[in-house]
Order: C-alpha cells, then sequence, then structure tokens
C-alpha cells in the first residue's frame, strides 16, 4: 500500500487554494520565473508604511567564490509585523475573532484570546518591556511554557523592534546561559513553573540559574519578567475567576474551569531579586493599552533562533522581517488550505522554528483561530490530543512523526472514541514519517479523506520548503513531494555535479526564498562555512534525499553528523562533548541508532580512564549529565563500554564503523584503515542486551 498514490479527496480539493496539480504547477513556475510579481502579489495584502525600491524585490550572492554571501528582499520596504498580524486584522472586522483557544495541561483549564484583546495585551506589554529600557535592536530571551503570555511576549517584541531570541523551555540552565550570552539578551521573560503532564517544572529556578551563570561570564540580564502561571492555576482552584489585573481572555473576559485534578502546587517557591526580577501581572497593571508601532526595515531582525550546529556550538539562526512575513503567511494559507471558520492546531511548542512559524506568525498573518495547548498528548490519558480535536473541532491538524508512531501504539481505539471528522489536513514535520505510521495518520485519523502534508524543513529554511498542497498533490507515503512556491531544490553528487531525473544525493537549494535565513548572528563566517562551502552557489541543508522516476522527492536523513531525536535536532558532538568532562571518561564517541517511537536515539560508546570502572553508577551519572547540561529530550538510551574506539592511524574515529555496532550489523564494510582492527571485534563482544 505504501507505493500506491492517494489523491486528494475531491471534498477538499473543490475547496481549495490551489485545487489541481496543474495549477500548483502553474503557481510554481511564476514563482519561480517572476519572483518579484509572485511575491509582489502576495505582499499587497500587507501594509507597508515605505515601499520596496523599484527593481530591488530579491537580490542575493550564494557563491562565497563570488564574495560574501548575502540575501535581501523588499529592499526599501518598512512595515512592523504585530501591526500586519493585530491591527490590520482588527481593521479588517476581526477583532472579535478568536486568535487563540488555550487549552491548559488540566482539561478543566481554558482560555481564549481575541485579536483585539491580543493586541491591547501586546501593547501593553510592548510598553513594559519600553519600561524596562528595551529598545530597537535589543535582544529579548524568552523561556515560558505554552501559555498566552508567550505569543503575547514574542508579539511585543516585534511591536517595538526588539530581536526575541525563544529557548525551548525543556532545554537546560546550562542550555539557556550558552544562548542568552551569546545574543547578549538584555530582559529574559519566563513563568514560575509549569505542569507537563504530572510532572512541575519550575522554570523560575532554571533561569535563576542560567541568569547567574551568564553574570558569572561576564553578561549580566537587566530585568526578568516572571508570569504568575501556578499562581493563577491555584486562584482558579479557590475562587474559579481570572486573575486580577491580567486577564489574558478574549471576548468572555474569565478563565473558565478550575485546576482541581491538578497534582498541588502550594508548596512551589519562587526566589526573588529585588530590581531584577518582576510579576507580569505587576507591570502590566498601569501601562498604556496602546503602543505605536516601530517601523522596521525589510531586512531588520526579527528573530533569533539557536538550533544545534554539528560542531556542538548551537548557532543563532537569524530571521529578518519583510521576507519572513510573506513566506509564513503563503506557506500556511496553501499547506495548510486554510479559510475562516477552520480551526487550526499545531502541536509544536514555540520554542522550535514550527512553533515560531506554524504556532504564531503564519496562522496570525492569515487571521486565523488556532488551538495552543499546554499539556503533552498522554495526561490526562492517551486520548487528550484527540479529545482537544473533538473539543475545538479542529479542521487542520499539525504534529510530528514520533507523536504519531507513540500515539499508533494505543491502538485505533482511542480516535475512534473521538468525533475527528472535521479534520481535512493532517500535517507532519522533523523528521522523515515512516510509511507505517504515515498510513495510520491516513487511514485512522483521518478516515481516509484527509490530505496529509509531510512538510520539509528546518529552522534555517524558517519555512516549508518541500511539501505537497492538500487539494492539488498527489501523496506517497513518506515522500515530502514538491518543492514550495520559490523554492528550487537540486540533488548533487559528491562532486557537486547535478543529478537529473531519477537519483539520490545532497540536497540543496540554488536560490533564495523570502522566509529564509540571513546569516548566523554574530558569526557571518560560520554562516558561510556551515551553508555554503560544501558546494559554491547552493544552500546546503545537511540532508540527503532521493527523486524517484516521478519526480517525488524522499528526503532521507541528515548526512553529517546530527541526530534527530523526537524531532529535535541535535549533534553528536555536543552530547560528546558533556559526556567528556565527565572525571571518569577518557573518550567518548556518540552515534545515532533507529528507535521505533523517537525515530532516532542516541548511542555513546564510552572509554574510562584507566582504573575507572565502567558500572551501572557511571552509565546513570553520565545520563543525568547529559539531561542537565543540554535537556531531558537528548538522554541517551544506550551507553557502552569501550575499552578502545576504531580509529584510523591518523586518529580519526570511524563513526560508520561504531553505527553498525549500535545496531548490532556484523556488516562493517572495509576496515583495513583501522589502526587496530580488532577492537571492532571486542565492541560487538561488550555490546549491552537492548
Ligand atoms: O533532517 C531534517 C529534519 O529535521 C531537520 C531540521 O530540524 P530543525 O531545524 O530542528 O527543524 C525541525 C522542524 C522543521 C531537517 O534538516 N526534517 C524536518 N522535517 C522533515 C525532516 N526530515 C524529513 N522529512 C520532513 N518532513
Amino acid at each position: 500500500m505504501a507505493d500506491r498514490i492517494y489523491h486528494p479527496n475531491a471534498a477538499v480539493a473543490a475547496n481549495s487554494h490551489c485545487s489541481s496539480f496543474k495549477q500548483y504547477q502553474e503557481f510554481y513556475e511564476q514563482s519561480i520565473e517572476s519572483p518579484e510579481k509572485f511575491w509582489g502579489q502576495v505582499a499587497k495584502q500587507f501594509h507597508w508604511e515605505t515601499p520596496v525600491k523599484e527593481g530591488k524585490f530579491c537580490s542575493y550572492n550564494f557563491d562565497v567564490s563570488k564574495g560574501d554571501v548575502f540575501i535581501e528582499w523588499m529592499e526599501g520596504a518598512s512595515t512592523n509585523i504585530s501591526f500586519n498580524l493585530l491591527d490590520r486584522n482588527v481593521k479588517n472586522g476581526n477583532g472579535d475573532k478568536v486568535a487563540f483557544y488555550w487549552e491548559g495541561n488540566h482539561p478543566d483549564d481554558y482560555s481564549r484570546l481575541t485579536y483585539r484583546k491580543l493586541l491591547e495585551e501586546v501593547c501593553r506589554f510592548a510598553n513594559v518591556l519600553k519600561s524596562k529600557g528595551v529598545a530597537k535592536g535589543d535582544c529579548v530571551a524568552i523561556y515560558m511554557p505554552m501559555i498566552l503570555e508567550l505569543p503575547i511576549a514574542m508579539l511585543a517584541c516585534t511591536r517595538i523592534g526588539a530581536t526575541h531570541n525563544i529557548v525551548f523551555a525543556g532545554y537546560s540552565s546550562d542550555s539557556l546561559a550558552e544562548r542568552i550570552l551569546d545574543s547578549k539578551s538584555k530582559v529574559l521573560i519566563t513563568a514560575d513553573g509549569v505542569w507537563r503532564g504530572e510532572k512541575l517544572l519550575n522554570l523560575k529556578r532554571i533561569c535563576d540559574d542560567a541568569l547567574e551563570k551568564a553574570k558569572n561570564n561576564g553578561h549580566q540580564v537587566e530585568s526578568c519578567i516572571v508570569v504568575s502561571h501556578l499562581q493563577r492555576l491555584s486562584n482558579t482552584m479557590t475562587k474559579s475567576e481570572s486573575r486580577e489585573g491580567v486577564s489574558v481572555n478574549g471576548t468572555n473576559g474569565s478563565t473558565n474551569g478550575t485546576q482541581k485534578n491538578n497534582p498541588r502546587s502550594d508548596d512551589f517557591e519562587v526566589a526573588w531579586i529585588e530590581d531584577r526580577d518582576f510579576w507580569w501581572h505587576e507591570e502590566m497593571e498601569d501601562v498604556d493599552s496602546r503602543c505605536y508601532p516601530v517601523w522596521m526595515a525589510a531586512e531588520d531582525p526579527l528573530f533569533i533562533l539557536y538550533t544545534s550546529g554539528s560542531t556542538g556550538k548551537p548557532k543563532g539562526v537569524l530571521h529578518t522581517t519583510a521576507g519572513y512575513l510573506i513566506y509564513a503567511a503563503t506557506s500556511f494559507k496553501y499547506v495548510f488550505d486554510y479559510h475562516p471558520g477552520d480551526v487550526y492546531w499545531c502541536t509544536a511548542d514555540i520554542g522550535w522554528i514550527t512553533g515560531h512559524t506554524y504556532v504564531v506568525y503564519g496562522p496570525l498573518a492569515n487571521g486565523a483561530t488556532s488551538v495552543l495547548f499546554e499539556g503533552t498528548p498522554f495526561y490526562p490519558d492517551n486520548d487528550r490530543y484527540w479529545s482537544i480535536v473533538d473539543k475545538y473541532k479542529v479542521t487542520q491538524f499539525y504534529t510530528a512523526p514520533t507523536v504519531v508512531r507513540s500515539l499508533m501504539k494505543f491502538g485505533d481505539d482511542l480516535p475512534k472514541r473521538h468525533d475527528l471528522t472535521t479534520l481535512k489536513v493532517l500535517g507532519s514535520v522533523g523528521e522523515p514519517i515512516n510509511s507505517e505510521a504515515w498510513l495510520w495518520y491516513y487511514n485512522v485519523v483521518g478516515r481516509g479523506k484527509c490530505s496529509i502534508a509531510d512538510t520539509f524543513f528546518q529552522t534555517e529554511t524558517g519555512g516549508h520548503v518541500i511539501t505537497p498542497l492538500p487539494g492539488a498533490t498527489p501523496m506517497k507515503p513518506g515522500s515530502a513531494t514538491f518543492p514550495f512556491f520559490g523554492v528550487s531544490p537540486e540533488l548533487l553528487d559528491e562532486d557537486g555535479t547535478v543529478i537529473n531525473g531519477e537519483g539520490e544525493g545532497f540536497l540543496v537549494f540554488s536560490k533564495p526564498w523570502p522566509g529564509m535565513m540571513r546569516t548566523l548572528f554574530g558569526n557571518h563566517e560560520r554562516f558561510q562555512s556551515t551553508y555554503f562551502s560544501k558546494f559554491h552557489g547552493y544552500y546546503c541543508t545537511g540532508d540527503g534525499a532521493k527523486r524517484d522516476a516521478d519526480g517525488y522527492l524522499w528526503v532521507t536523513g541528515r548526512v553529517d553528523d546530527m541526530l534527530n531525536v523526537s524531532g529535535h535536532l541535535m549533534s553528536t558532538a555536543e552530547v560528546e562533548s558533556v559526556l567528556s568532562e565527565h572525571e571518569a571518561v577518557a573518550e567518548a564517541a556518540v552515534v545515532s541508532r533507529p528507535h521505533p517511537v523517537k525515530g532516532q536515539c542516541l548511542y555513546c560508546f564510552i572509554t574510562p580512564n584507566q582504573d575507572a570502572p565502567f558500572d551501572r553508577k557511571l552509565q546513570d551519572e553520565l545520563k543525568i549529565k547529559v539531561r542537565e547540561r543540554i535537556g531531558p529530550f537528548a538522554q541517551p538510551d544506550v551507553i557502552q563500554h569501550a575499552p578502545g574506539l576504531p580509529k584510523t592511524r591518523s586518529g580519526k574515529i570511524m563513526r560508520r564503523i561504531l553505527r553498525k555496532i549500535a545496531v548490532g550489523d556484523k556488516n562493517v564494510g572495509d576496515t583495513s584503515t583501522l589502526a587496530d582492527e580488532a577492537v571492532v571485534d571486542l565492541l560487538f563482544q561488550l555490546r549491552p542486551q537492548i
């Protein structure tokens, strides 16, 4: 069944923004042949304070041998993103429309925010930021759970021209400190804590540690603004009404529901540093609910988002204003085929690029109504996602293959218990989706009537670059299919020769689209060497892909030392460097191993120091260390004893052999270049039973 072609359902296609493959091809050709005309037309729906200069819609250089790499879209144009997402929608008569339905960790906690109320809250918080000395060009770090104050904080930054730097609130204090330091963030915004399922996370404590570490490394964050989220929940527990002064609710003006069934957080303590720490609700009390937007040049920074780098040090991917806006808006509209009246839900955390572009910017640019969910798929029960789809009558649902696989484990009964008939489009992102998961998603969740959008993109690409369109593209399970508008993918062989027709190679792009990254913050050199030095004239994704006889693209995964654990991209180098810090470790080598639910997992080889025992205690300590230094999602699955590692005579570790050992495949290929071939057998013998 996996090699069958699945055509879009007639009902989905009939009403679609792009309703046939022929129409997709026409739009696509236009976007490649006349980008100025194509994107100029898109840009018309937005407000530009000053227009783009004649003939200056896009200029770029992708070829390092011809000078510095640069990408510029819409030179001369100025705008403000929050103005386009909020004021424009309110002016267009959507003020009372719900922007976000907020669904808390516990099903009894929910709330909503209209476009008008969102605008007001954003303006107020923008004024709070101004009162803390934040001005155009300053960087603001955000470490928050999935609560309404998160998009409010982001958009408040854009209101006044500050650059946001969101750090996923599952990262450790070390990772947060590193990102605060590199970006020189002036202010940090967080919450006291959050419930994830039955686990209580003390976010403020992590922030306190991170701020201390940043200070010890010479960077002092001036203010830390804290949302009293847990306090609010326990207030609703007793009073069943919204917090005073900081209602983030929409038209109904109250936080519905209670937190009565959540585990208790009464004994939760929040440390406080006077003159540095401020409660969000206190700061919001007396501020003006209007804030004039700061007009930003097209290429002014919008946000920095750190992503793992293969050398270990995270890369501060920088996105800018105009190009990102038009690309987020267009890809959201076409890839999810969003129409007024739809209710869209993307389960990604806003701390990742998927959340930036497809929870916040893309949906709001289209005046869409979305669900923002704080919790996990498994609390209070394993059918939570399906009950949310049912509750809000979700029409577009967007998640990761790892989630699909973990829900699939519980069988067909859970989705079948709920009314999922409103669904039209099912999105997938983060890693290749295996055909088994694709078919379950299609047949069971989508009842064979929904289009699956397997969207390939990266933090760096800003938005979808290879993806089907729901009403237009015949689907093949596991293929991300064809390029989105304005995107020119190529496959190259190791020598940089273009592979035409069927074949497999490095996935690259030959010209920019509006939403792609512009540089790595503070390190243009690294930007050029990471993405443009391998093949001159091309942006190199770091992924491999194949093209089949019908022209379909299949992304096969990373071709560098990166791996994807449950959709979290990380580098083996960053894990190795944490492991090597342990006093008992002489050397560590990390590879990825396929995992039935997570997609990939970490398999670590440890050479202990002489006299240091390799025992359970060491293994546990190493696992904890990785959790603490990077984040719980990075915990290794396997730690194997490796008295020696397979190295070439020049000392390079041959990871391809380690990958074979990790999966127990004795077919390791040529080992003649190894300094000591016997080590391979020894490592097979020491392989733990898994
Ligand atoms: O390897 C590809 C994989 O995720 C990487 C990008 O990770 P990140 O920047 O964290 O962004 C993740 C969310 C967009 C890519 O280099 N990837 C992402 N989506 C897909 C994918 N691999 C195959 N198919 C996809 N649909």
